[in-house]
């Protein structure tokens, strides 16, 4: 749930850092990301890779949607493990790390022409082909350029994985990718083999995402191989890559399971293994995706309390409401994905009886919750400092301008020092788009 140089004492501090230390040099609210949570995370995915499948590992692509920025792309371009990016936006950052093109691997399912151009043209190891017509836009753009453009097929499985329904991506009734089940994707075969300037590599399938049990991810590799089989079967040669994706799932609450690279990976392996020796297959390089489960944990939001208000209920009874200076416009997910957070006091012990609270942002929405009930120290008044755990997968990066609030900076904190990698926006930043 903390990144690993989090520490709880008198007070919370992260790396040697105090919480009211970081709040003063850097205001709130604040994203602090632990570098060395990170990199080990990364690290440790890779590794755990290439010990399940040796010679048949393949790449582990960090998902840049959880979070990027061109310093985290220079980490991701030391530890020499591959990114998904999945828009121009996300290339130009890895791009901007240094991350060799050949290491990324190019989503979406809707890639403008400028973007495959893009693409196409810095020389992306792998573009991910996600519908019929994109098959005919990629194969021109390589065409134009000279290149044969390595691709994989986006497949949906048809498998209902466990987790919020906004976030499950490939049961049948999905935008992505092509269908095992109904012959879209037998068909998107026979099309890429009428082009030249495309080579098809093998399949693709993400699950969803936050996934904490084995049995889908299983699954998924268990259908998209015994479509490897008939690929072999009918046209003599075996793909060579299949990428299972990202989903990994983390703990948010003190109660939440981890799924551990070692037991997701040995889960994958055990299934690859098993379905490709059934159908006689080599075993192919096998990819993955992780986002969430690489920098989620590494990073904690430090919020200042505002106001505390206890609001009397029908029923008699009051509700502590604590609002914190941030809210869903750099946590969408309680608001969107109804996902459950903690927080603790950050700057200070307290004795105080714990008071069940609602702890607020501070846009001008009722649904602007950040958590909905928390056991939460009585006494804790404006200018306490709160921090909120795993909040780096998917906080920072689908933060918005809501109520023109400007998104907050990024802190990487390493061996006692702290520096902004991504700074905070001001006012100045917002009205600068008005024309
Ligand atoms: N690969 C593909 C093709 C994906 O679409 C995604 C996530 C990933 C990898 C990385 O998944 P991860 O390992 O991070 O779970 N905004 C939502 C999550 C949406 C995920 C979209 N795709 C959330 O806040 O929970």
């Amino acid at each position: 749930m903390w990144s690993v140089n989090v520490l709880i004492g008198n007070e919370l501090s992260i790396s040697g850092l105090t919480a009211t230390a970081l709040a003063n040099e850097f205001a709130t609210p604040v994203f602090i990301l632990d570098e060395v949570d990170f990199r080990s995370r990364a690290i440790n995915w890779d590794r755990t890779l290439k010990l399940a499948f040796n010679e048949s590992a393949g790449m582990v692509y960090y998902a840049a949607k959880a979070f990027i920025c061109t310093e985290v792309a220079r980490w991701i371009n030391d530890i020499g493990i591959g990114i998904d990016v999945c828009t121009g936006g996300e290339l130009s950052v890895a791009l901007a790390g240094g991350i060799n093109p050949e290491k990324i691997e190019f989503h979406g399912n809707n890639k403008s022409l400028a973007e495959i151009d893009k693409a196409v043209l810095v020389g992306v190891g792998t573009i991910v082909i996600d519908s019929l017509v994109e098959i005919e836009r990629v194969s021109a753009v390589a065409n134009k350029y000279g290149v044969v453009q390595k691709i994989l097929l986006r497949l949906t499985p048809g498998i209902e994985a466990h987790t919020h329904e906004s976030i499950a991506t490939a049961h049948e009734d999905v935008k992505f990718g092509f269908s095992i089940a109904s012959g879209a994707a037998w068909k998107a075969i026979e099309e890429v083999h009428k082009h030249t300037s495309i080579k098809l590599h093998g399949f693709h399938a993400h699950i969803g995402s936050q996934i904490l049990d084995t049995d889908s991810f299983a699954i998924s590799a268990e259908r998209l191989i015994a479509l490897l089989a008939q690929y072999r079967d009918v046209f003599s040669s075996e793909l060579p890559e299949l990428n299972l994706g990202g989903g990994y799932g983390i703990h948010y609450l003190p109660s939440d399971e981890e799924l551990e690279p070692s037991v997701a990976i040995k889960a994958l392996a055990t299934s690859v293994t098993t379905n490709c020796r059934m159908h006689n297959l080599a075993v192919p390089q096998i990819s993955i995706e992780p986002g969430r489960a690489i920098v989620g944990p590494s990073m904690l939001t430090l919020y200042e309390v505002g106001t505390v208000k206890d609001v009397v209920l029908e029923n008699g009874k009051s509700r502590r409401y604590i609002s914190v200076d941030g809210g869903m416009s750099e946590n969408i997910r309680p608001a969107l994905y109804a996902a459950d957070y903690t927080a603790v006091l950050a700057n200070r012990t307290s004795t105080s009886e714990l008071i069940s609270t609602r702890l607020v942002g501070k846009h001008c929405e009722t649904g602007d919750i950040l958590i909905r009930d928390i056991a939460l120290a009585d006494d804790i008044a404006p200018g306490d400092l709160l921090a909120t755990p795993a909040t780096g997968a998917y906080g920072r990066s689908m933060a918005s301008n809501y109520n023109h609030v400007p998104r907050p900076p990024v802190v990487a904190v390493n061996d006692g020092k702290a520096r902004v990698i991504v700074r905070r926006e001001t006012e100045a930043d917002l009205l600068g788009l008005d024309i």
